[in-house]
């Protein structure tokens, strides 16, 4: 099995993918990409609306196509992906897995502190419960630890802090 040289950020909604991805490439030669957004780009609407319209399998059929086409087609690239995109089975195929860690309630603080708090809860269709939430996390969890090839904490730590830290171990792991 060929190991892609991309980097995967995977990790819970919010946990901060986007922020630490436009980060790392801001200090590296990565071009970064997002699985959301190349969804809503090719579907021409929001991942709510996706949601709303299609339901859930639907969309997970995307990042299925998606997950295929990183594997295949994509080099050299800084991956960010929705929280549930772990579950593609070829993810470790696409390249080195990095798991963005932090305990549900500073995801959640994180996330209510930002000025855009309210936008950024209700694009999430899967945060809009906070108890169904926490017992994603709980799930998802132990699965994001299992794939990791690299965990970074960033409880209370900025984006350029952990975009340093990613670049380190990214350096000593290949
Ligand atoms: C999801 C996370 C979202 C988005 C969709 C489903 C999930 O991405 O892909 O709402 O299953 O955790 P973010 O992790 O960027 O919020």
């Amino acid at each position: 099995m060929t190991q892609n040289n991309n980097i995967v950020l995977i990790g819970f909604m919010g946990v901060g993918k986007g922020s630490v991805a436009r980060e790392v490439v801001q200090h590296s030669p990565y071009i970064a990409i997002d699985t959301d957004d190349i969804i809503e780009s090719m579907e021409n609407r929001k991942i709510k609306q996706i949601f709303e319209d299609e339901g859930e399998a639907y969309f997970r059929k995307l990042e299925k196509n998606i997950a295929k086409w990183l594997q295949h087609s994509v080099q050299n690239t800084l991956i960010s992906t929705g929280g549930g995109f772990y579950k593609q089975k070829n993810i470790k195929n696409i390249g080195t897995i990095i798991f963005l860690d932090s305990p549900f309630d500073a995801i959640i603080k994180r996330i209510k502190k930002h000025p855009n708090a309210e936008k950024k809860l209700k694009k999430r269709p899967l945060l809009s419960n906070l108890k169904e939430a926490k017992k994603l996390y709980d799930e998802r969890r132990p699965e994001y630890l299992k794939l990791a090839d690299i965990v970074v904490d960033v409880t209370d730590k900025s984006a350029k802090e952990c975009s340093k830290e990613i670049l380190k171990k990214v350096k000593k792991h290949v």
